[in-house]
């Protein structure tokens, strides 16, 4: 790892962090990063740095960054734009390590050289420095939420680095809703000095993150991002939302960060040959990561689609096809033991079709079954609600089914129904089992997940 990138250790791991511009009052930024770090259970010092105040939120309060006691390993400003310059030479003389800068007003309005000038200052003092314009970093094994979105963000394994302010925030309040986990937000805002590679570079090293996803405007140094995208996605999956696709879309982000969007086909060939994983929308984004992050990938091609109801069968068989998902050729033998699970009037050719009136104990036996046979590496299994079947039990035989195979494969679940299919869903998620509301979803995550399995090269070309 490049010294510079070892330095973000100090951002998502720090001892201690100082809030420059903590403020007295509720509501301000400066206040409700002190409240997100403090109940959120930071476990390092916390040090409010206010010159009017004496303390908030139960903490002490220092006139200046100079008056800590302790080292200071992160430092998050929160004061106008005009006295960051002040308070980051505060922080270098200190000695604090890394700053994250969410003071808005720099090079997205122009202040192009407020924006060199605060760069400049961080380098001379070797800190690296985060933003500015943005609404801080979330780093779950050191229970940090520095930012000023929402409080409760499910620990996980998806880091998500976000150009974009209020759509991050409103992300993060999204997972929390859909119950998905994540090890690190990380706001970058204008991207002055830590950018995407290298924040890709650390995560490929970090345990806790098993994919990387990230909302893109632009890149300032294309040829760094796909160097280093390059060699991280043989290693985890990247998944980039890159917006302004459009001409119009390109100049609104130019306003936005003032980033270069470029052009959208250059990124697109970009994206391809390093490896990364490009989503449309950020619901593509995260039914992706959900699969990616929760799933082994897949040792060969061959899939099997189990359904009780052939209308969704038909509708996943379309979407493999056009996903470039191979469902695999069923032999006698195998067509033989599926039948097991079925009524005589079943189909166990690929969609293995239990019909109507499957149970959970003939959910649980067939995909047992293919989960048990090696000629098989992944399944999706989908159910349409009926009243023969409770989807509670049909998520707890699945769990079973899923936890008790000789090998642990790639299975995607998509529930068809009312509320009660929820729960059931909601049951498997949390037993690390990714489903989705329509076949389709489950297929293109399934189907991501094999596309990045082959560029990794988990997938052996020469199997069958
Ligand atoms: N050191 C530390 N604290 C200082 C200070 C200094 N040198 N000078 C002033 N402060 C204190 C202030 O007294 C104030 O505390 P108080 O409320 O208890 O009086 C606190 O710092 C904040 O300063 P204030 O002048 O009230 O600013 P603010 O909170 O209204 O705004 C920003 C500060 C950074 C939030 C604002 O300038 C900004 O950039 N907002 C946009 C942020 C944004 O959108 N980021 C991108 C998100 S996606």
């Amino acid at each position: 790892m490049r010294e510079e990138v070892a330095k973000l250790k100090y951002m998502f791991n720090p001892r201690s962090v100082a809030i420059i511009g903590a403020s007295r009052s509720p509501k301000k930024i400066g206040y409700e990063i002190v409240r997100n770090l403090k109940e959120y259970g930071f476990r390092g010092e916390i040090y409010p740095v206010n010159p009017q105040a004496k303390e908030i939120l139960g903490f002490k309060c220092y006139k200046s960054v100079l008056e800590v006691p302790g080292p200071v390993d992160l430092a998050i400003i929160s004061v106008p734009a005009r006295i960051v310059p002040k308070v980051l030479e505060e922080c270098g003389r200190k000695g604090v390590k890394a700053v994250a800068v969410i003071s808005a007003g720099f090079g997205e309005i122009g202040n192009i050289e407020l924006e060199r000038e605060i760069v400049s200052i961080a380098r001379k003092y070797g800190m690296r420095l985060l933003g500015p314009n943005i609404f801080g970093l979330f780093y779950a094994p050191s229970k940090l939420n520095a930012s000023f979105g929402p409080r409760d963000v499910l620990p996980g394994n998806i880091a998500f680095i976000s150009q974009s302010g209020a759509l991050g925030i409103a992300l993060m309040g999204w997972t929390i809703l859909e119950g998905i986990g994540l090890s690190a937000i990380v706001s970058v805002g204008n991207k002055a000095d830590v950018e995407d590679a290298d924040l890709l570079e650390y995560f490929s090293e970090d345990p806790e993150t098993k994919v990387i996803l990230i909302y893109m405007e632009g890149v300032r140094n294309g040829r760094k991002f796909m160097e280093v995208a390059k060699k991280v996605t043989r290693k985890k999956p990247v998944i980039v939302i890159k917006a302004g696709r459009s001409e119009m879309g390109a100049r609104a982000a130019a306003s936005h960060t003032g980033a270069l969007a470029g052009s959208d086909k250059i990124y697109d060939a970009a994206f391809k040959q390093s490896g990364v994983l490009r989503a449309l929308n950020f619901e593509e984004a995260f039914d992706w990561a959900r699969a990616l992050s929760k799933l082994p990938p897949p040792k060969g091609e061959n899939v099997v689609i189990i359904t009780n109801g052939g209308g969704a069968g038909v509708l996943a068989t379309d979407a493999c096809e056009e996903h470039g998902l191979k469902l695999l050729r069923m032999t006698e033998d195998l067509m033989e033991k599926f039948k097991r699970y079925m009524p005589p009037f079943g189909s166990p050719k690929n969609p293995i079709d239990l019909t109507g009136q499957a149970d959970e104990n003939a959910y649980k036996g067939a995909i047992l079954e293919a989960l048990n046979d090696p000629r098989i590496h992944g399944i999706i299994a989908l159910y349409c609600h009926t009243i023969i079947t409770d989807p509670e039990a049909l998520a707890d035989a699945i769990i079973e089914a899923y936890n008790t195979a000789r090998e642990k494969k790639p299975l995607v679940v998509n529930f068809v129904g009312g509320e009660e299919c929820n729960r059931g869903m909601r049951k498997l998620e949390q037993a690390g089992i990714p489903t989705y509301p329509t076949p389709e979803r489950a297929v293109s995550a399934l189907a991501t997940l094999f596309k990045w399995a082959r560029y990794a090269g988990f997938i052996k070309a020469e199997y069958e």
